[in-house]
């Protein structure tokens, strides 16, 4: 499915429509059920997140901004001058324009996304405000080989930008496929700069996931809006409730949506029954440590160069770099 629908058979828009009514109706299929993360960011689901950043509970995003704000002339030093710098799931930017503010003269800043429309605005904007630099998007699926623009590959060295914790989104072993493919990308010699956010006390983590104002249980329901919107969903979201929770074996937050009855509910021609309590797990979040991702990274051929933590050390930016020799896969 997924091969079929990134061909070049099909319009762009047509072969991720295939590929969203391909992965809810298998993660619906599935026992026990799930969806993937990446459908959260619709338009509304995007704006959605943007307000859960914002959260008095919700601390990786301002932490990630405070260390990269105090800490970018120390970082930048991994840059060499010259080196196209590559965003991995760039979405608005915000944290490359303070890289970008600290980096030495670069050949070029490549943006790297799924939602092509976001990356070619922001490009726009980050044109006017760094007039010397190249902006390059590039529309791709970060979990998948791409490739650069011809000045990215053509610079005497690549520096990977994986802000966010995105990475807390995969399971361990995707997230070693991505550093092994972030290193086949970016090639010998580079850098991968990555934010990750830190394990802690379970209370912190439970209650940047379940927010007063209930933004993030709205962040979730939203996934079933837009199912309903998009593959002919009928999803009554009375009947669904947001659940969050630290799962400590596996140092990550797990988000799920539990159906408060029996049910079932109809996607895209297909019927899914829903016992009471039931839940589709959407998300997983995995909290690192400065060794656990340290480890994960040196499996796949990535050494650590750098670490960053704020005073709290609730957040990470973890450098390393790439000797070149073939990551086994
Ligand atoms: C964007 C993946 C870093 O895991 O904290 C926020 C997404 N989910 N609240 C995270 C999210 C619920 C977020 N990441």
């Amino acid at each position: 499915m997924v091969a079929l629908a990134r061909s070049h058979v099909l319009q762009p828009q047509v072969a991720d429509k295939v590929e969203f009514a391909a992965d809810v109706v298998a993660g619906l299929g599935a026992a026990p059920k799930r969806l993937p993360a990446k459908y959260f960011y619709d338009a509304t689901g995007s704006h959605l997140f943007e307000r859960i950043t914002e959260l008095p509970e919700y601390y990786p995003t301002r932490t990630e901004m405070t260390i990269l704000r105090d800490q970018a002339a120390d970082i930048a030093k991994l840059i060499a001058p010259g080196a196209a710098l590559v965003e991995f799931g760039s979405g608005s930017s915000k944290k490359a324009r303070i890289m970008l503010a600290a980096a030495p003269e670069l050949a070029c800043y490549v943006p790297v996304d799924i939602c092509g429309e976001m990356i070619e605005q922001e490009a726009i904007e980050l044109r006017a405000d760094f007039p010397n630099l190249k902006v390059l998007p590039v529309t791709a699926d970060i979990c998948y080989p791409f490739e650069l623009p011809e000045e990215a590959k053509a610079a005497p060295v690549r520096v990977g930008f994986f802000p966010g914790s995105t990475i807390g989104n995969f399971e361990p072993h995707e997230a070693a496929s991505f550093l092994r493919n972030a290193a086949q990308i970016l090639g010998p010699g580079a850098t991968l700069i990555i934010g990750a956010d830190l394990i802690k006390s379970a209370d912190i983590l439970n209650a940047a996931y379940n927010d007063k104002a209930g933004v993030t249980a709205k962040f979730n329901l939203n996934l079933l809006t837009r199912i309903n919107r998009e593959l002919r969903g009928t999803f009554n979201l009375e009947t669904f409730e947001h659940h969050a929770f630290y799962n400590r074996e596996r140092n990550r937050i797990e988000m799920h949506l539990a159906s408060l009855k029996r049910q079932k509910v109809k996607v895209a021609g297909e019927c899914f029954d829903f016992r009471a309590g039931e839940t589709i797990h959407t998300e997983n979040s995995y909290k690192y440590s400065v060794e656990s991702l340290g480890a994960l990274a040196r499996g796949v051929g990535w050494m650590p160069a750098g670490v960053w933590t704020d005073a709290d050390k609730y957040f990470s930016i973890q450098a390393f770099t790439f000797a070149g020799e073939t990551a086994k896969s």
